[in-house]
C-alpha cells in the first residue's frame, strides 16, 4: 500500500480502526474519519506510534455539507473504505420509520453519495472502492430487517458501480464479514443465545478482527487488479451452513 492515500469510514472504533491501522501499518497514507474527533485522535496515534501516517478527518457521512468538506480537506484518494455503518435490532412489526431511515440512510445512501463524492477524484488515475457489506447482505436472520435489507442493497451497489466505473479505472468490491468479534459486541458472544449463534458458524468460532486482514488488503490494494463487483464473505463459513 506504499504510496497510496486511503479514507476510511467509520474509523473510531471496531472494523474501521482496525481497517486504519491495517492500512497504514501496510505503508498507506490514511485518513481516519468519524463524527467523534476524540476517539479518532487515538486511532490516529496508535498509528503514528507504530511509524505510520495518518490524519483526523470529522465526517457525518449522511450529512451532505460534511461530504463535501471531506472532498475539500483531503483531495483526492486511491482508496475508499466505506465502512461506517448501524444496526438496530427488533421485530419487523415494531420497527419505526426513524430507525429504518438511520439505518438505510447511514449504511447504503451515503455508502452511494461518499463514492460519489470521491469517484471523480480517482477517475485521473484509477482507484479502489471497498464497501464493507454483511453476510446478512445474502442470507437472513431475525431482528435486523432494515440492517440485512441495507446490506443487500450495498451487494446491488457494489456491482452497479463496478459495472459503470471500470471505463474510469475504479474498482468497486464489497467485503461482506460474517460474525467479528468487537470491544461494542464482546459480551454478547458470552450469553447462551450467542454461544448458540457461534454453533451454527461450520467453522465453530466468531471471526477475530485479524482474520479480515487478508482480504480487506486484497480488495484494496492492486493485488486484486482484475477483480471488480465481487463480494467476498469471510465468515468461518457461515454463507454455507447447512439447512
Ligand atoms: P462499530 O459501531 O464499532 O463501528 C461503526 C462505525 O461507524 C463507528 O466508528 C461509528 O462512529 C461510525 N458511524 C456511524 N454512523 C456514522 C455517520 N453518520 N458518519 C460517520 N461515521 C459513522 O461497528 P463495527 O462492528 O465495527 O461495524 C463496522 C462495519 O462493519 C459496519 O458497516 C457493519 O455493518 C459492518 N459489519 C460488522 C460486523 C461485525 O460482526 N462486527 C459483521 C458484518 C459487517
Amino acid at each position: 500500500m506504499e504510496g497510496k492515500r486511503v479514507l476510511v469510514t467509520g474509523a473510531n472504533s471496531g472494523l474501521g480502526a482496525h481497517f486504519a491501522e491495517l492500512l497504514a501499518g501496510n505503508g498507506a497514507e490514511v485518513f481516519v474519519a468519524a463524527r467523534r474527533l476524540q476517539a479518532l485522535e487515538k486511532v490516529a496515534d496508535r498509528i503514528r506510534d507504530a511509524g505510520g501516517i495518518a490524519s483526523c478527518l470529522e465526517l457525518d457521512v449522511t450529512k451532505p455539507d460534511s461530504r463535501l468538506s471531506a472532498v475539500e480537506a483531503v483531495g483526492s484518494v486511491d482508496v475508499l473504505v466505506n465502512n461506517a455503518g448501524v444496526v438496530t435490532q427488533g421485530s419487523a412489526l415494531k420497527q419505526s420509520e426513524a430507525d429504518w431511515n438511520r439505518v438505510l440512510d447511514t449504511n447504503l445512501k451515503s455508502m452511494f453519495f461518499m463514492a460519489q463524492a470521491f469517484a471523480p477524484s480517482m477517475k485521473e488515475r484509477g482507484g479502489a472502492i471497498v464497501n464493507v457489506a454483511s453476510i446478512l447482505g445474502l442470507r437472513q436472520a431475525g431482528s435486523v430487517l432494515p440492517y440485512a435489507v441495507s446490506k443487500a442493497g450495498v451487494i446491488q451497489l457494489t456491482k452497479s458501480l463496478a459495472l459503470e466505473w471500470a471505463r474510469y479505472g475504479i474498482r468497486v468490491n464489497a467485503l461482506a464479514p460474517g460474525y467479528i468479534e468487537t470491544a461494542l459486541n464482546g459480551e454478547f458472544w458470552k450469553t447462551d443465545e450467542g454461544a448458540a449463534l457461534v454453533r451454527r458458524i461450520p467453522q465453530r468460532r466468531l471471526g477475530q478482527l485479524s482474520d479480515l486482514d487478508g482480504p480487506m488488503l486484497l480488495l484494496a490494494s492492486d493485488a486484486s487488479r482484475y477483480m471488480t463487483g465481487a463480494v467476498l464473505a469471510v465468515d468461518g463459513g457461515h454463507l454455507v451452513s447447512s439447512l
